[in-house]
């Protein structure tokens, strides 16, 4: 909570003035699944597609966001809470300074999940699972820590030993098991575009 001292600014330019400025709403597009499910090669495509249509974007990619603004968070759920608090946040001040934000993090807890939801306004934030059996995303293993997870090198690890989620009534759901990232990504632009979400200036 912020201190009873505290008093929010008014900007002059607002979220609406983005919005006249950009031709496009903002939005959140959250990307949630287990590790290699695919999460942040979608959510490059997803920017690079809305980006060639002249959108205004951002990626938030929570192996990258852990190297700098989260590099102080470990695994523990406590941790986890912290990283997807702080992210949710940074996610609201690019809204309302009138980007597309695309979040990629496993966010395995569906109440953080929800949490991050309550910030913004109803429509504003997508919620996209990337579904894959873990024994698919354990036998990509892009960056081998399902296989250290199972030796006991890493604990916690989402799927091994670290609790997910799944969300009850994702506004998307891939599954990419069966579908490639370029169509996993038409998908969500589709589902943008066909429910007013998305309009291309
Ligand atoms: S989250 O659970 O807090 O949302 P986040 O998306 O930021 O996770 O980071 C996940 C990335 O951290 C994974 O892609 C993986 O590369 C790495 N990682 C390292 N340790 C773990 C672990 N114990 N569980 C899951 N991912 C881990």
């Amino acid at each position: 909570m912020p201190a009873p001292h505290l008093h929010p600014h008014c900007l002059g330019v607002d979220k609406d003035a983005h919005v006249a400025l950009n031709g496009h709403r903002p939005r959140v597009v959250w990307l949630t699944g287990l590790s290699g499910a695919g999460k942040s090669t979608i959510a490059d495509l997803v920017e690079q597609r809305l980006f060639a249509e002249g959108a205004h974007t951002a990626v938030l990619d929570g192996d990258n966001v852990r190297h700098g603004l989260c590099c102080d968070l470990g695994f523990s759920a406590a941790d986890r809470d912290e990283n997807i608090r702080r992210v949710a946040e940074v996610a609201k001040l690019m809204v309302d300074s009138g980007l597309i934000v695309i979040v990629a993090f496993i966010s395995p807890f569906r109440a953080e999940r929800d949490a991050a939801r309550a910030l913004f306004e109803p429509d504003e934030f997508v919620e996209v699972f990337v579904d894959v059996p873990l024994r698919v995303a354990e036998a990509r293993d892009p960056k081998g820590l399902y296989r250290k997870a199972r030796a006991g090198e890493l604990r916690g690890f989402t799927g091994v030993d670290g609790v997910y989620e799944p969300p009850e009534a994702p506004e998307v759901r891939l599954d990419t098991a069966t579908l490639g990232p370029a169509a996993a990504a038409d998908a969500i632009l589709d589902h943008l575009r066909a429910n007013g979400l998305y309009v291309a200036r």
